[in-house]
């Protein structure tokens, strides 16, 4: 994944063509789009196919599950064309490894550590640098953590090092992008804040252009 603006498109809405035209009009300023469930559920997995035409897709499937299951999961979203997927960490690490594994050489694996929204301050909050740990073991390209608490993205890269950080939570959620970029956040992820407004393109510039302001 290119690091130039630091921002990444997180693509739930869940109109094909809407979603199409969205990813057509950011793909130049956004240096990744994440999908999610939502967009996969409604428009089918070939969209992971036809945005990788467009830009590097992260698939946020937030595989919790087996090793053998998450193998499945992230041979089919790597095959179809995604450069990462996201996977949970508190399945512990011969999941997490086998993430890895399945991924190595064709694609990146993120973790999650602690969730943006407030219900993520009850469970995982507290065990988040445990949970980063897991990841780091695993060899995983990045972390997940989030824009909603600066504070804790700075508590995260203080266990992991120079490994990347991705935060969503700008926008909707609250948070700001360059205060996430200032606490040690390399992209930010941003959703509805984009994709919903009437003119994502100049929204996304705008992020883009406040990232820049503290790099
Ligand atoms: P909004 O519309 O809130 O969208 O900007 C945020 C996107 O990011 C996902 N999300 C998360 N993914 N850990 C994750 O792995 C998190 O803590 C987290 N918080 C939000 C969300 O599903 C949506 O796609």
């Amino acid at each position: 994944m290119r690091k130039s603006s630091r921002l990444i498109l997180a693509l739930d809405e869940t109109d094909r063509e809407k979603a199409l035209d969205i990813a057509d009009a950011v793909s130049g300023t956004v240096d990744a789009i994440k999908i999610n469930w939502p967009l996969v559920l409604s428009a089918g997995p070939e969209m992971i196919t036809e945005l990788s035409r467009r830009s590097d897709v992260i698939c946020d499937f937030k595989v919790a599950d087996i090793p053998n299951t998450v193998h499945l999961i992230v041979d089919g979203a790597l095959g179809r064309g995604a450069s990462a997927v996201i996977v949970h960490s508190f399945t512990g690490s011969d999941s997490m490894k086998e993430a890895v594994d399945t991924a190595a050489g064709r694609g990146n694996i993120y973790a999650v550590t602690e969730m943006s929204h407030p219900g993520g301050k009850e469970f995982t909050a507290p065990n988040a640098e445990a949970l980063a740990l897991v990841g780091v073991r695993c060899g995983v390209k990045g972390f997940i953590a989030p824009a909603t608490r600066p504070d804790r993205i700075a508590a995260i890269r203080k266990v992991i090092g120079d490994r990347e950080i991705l935060s969503p939570g700008v926008g909707a959620q609250g948070g700001s992008a360059s205060a996430a970029i200032s606490a040690g956040a390399d992209y930010v992820i941003v959703g509805r804040a984009i994709y919903k407004s009437d003119d994502p393109s100049k929204v996304a510039g705008d992020i883009a252009d406040e990232i820049r302001t503290v790099l």
